[in-house]
């Protein structure tokens, strides 16, 4: 069974941010992200140019769906947070 929410980890404070609730497994990471008012860094708007959305290293949020994230990850870690 697919989780119900993404939880967020922040490296730089090593505090769990929140745990998030799904509501379109099909919704853009980066944009699940944003739209939970989480600051996530983009200067080519999602077409995987810039790099600056990465998460749990190197990872493209703008290229990830929620639901293909939860299925294969505990949590997404954002270095800045
Ligand atoms: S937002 Fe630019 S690569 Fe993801």
């Amino acid at each position: 069974m697919r989780p119900l929410s993404v939880r967020v980890f922040g490296k730089a404070s090593q505090k769990i941010i929140g745990d998030f609730p799904i509501k379109d497994p099909n919704e853009i990471l980066m944009f699940f992200l944003m739209r939970n008012g989480l600051p996530i860094a983009s200067s080519c708007a999602g077409d995987g140019v810039c790099k600056r959305c990465a998460v749990n290293g190197e990872i493209l949020s703008c290229q990830t769906r929620v639901g293909d994230w939860t299925a294969e990850n505990e949590q997404v870690e954002i270095d800045y947070l």
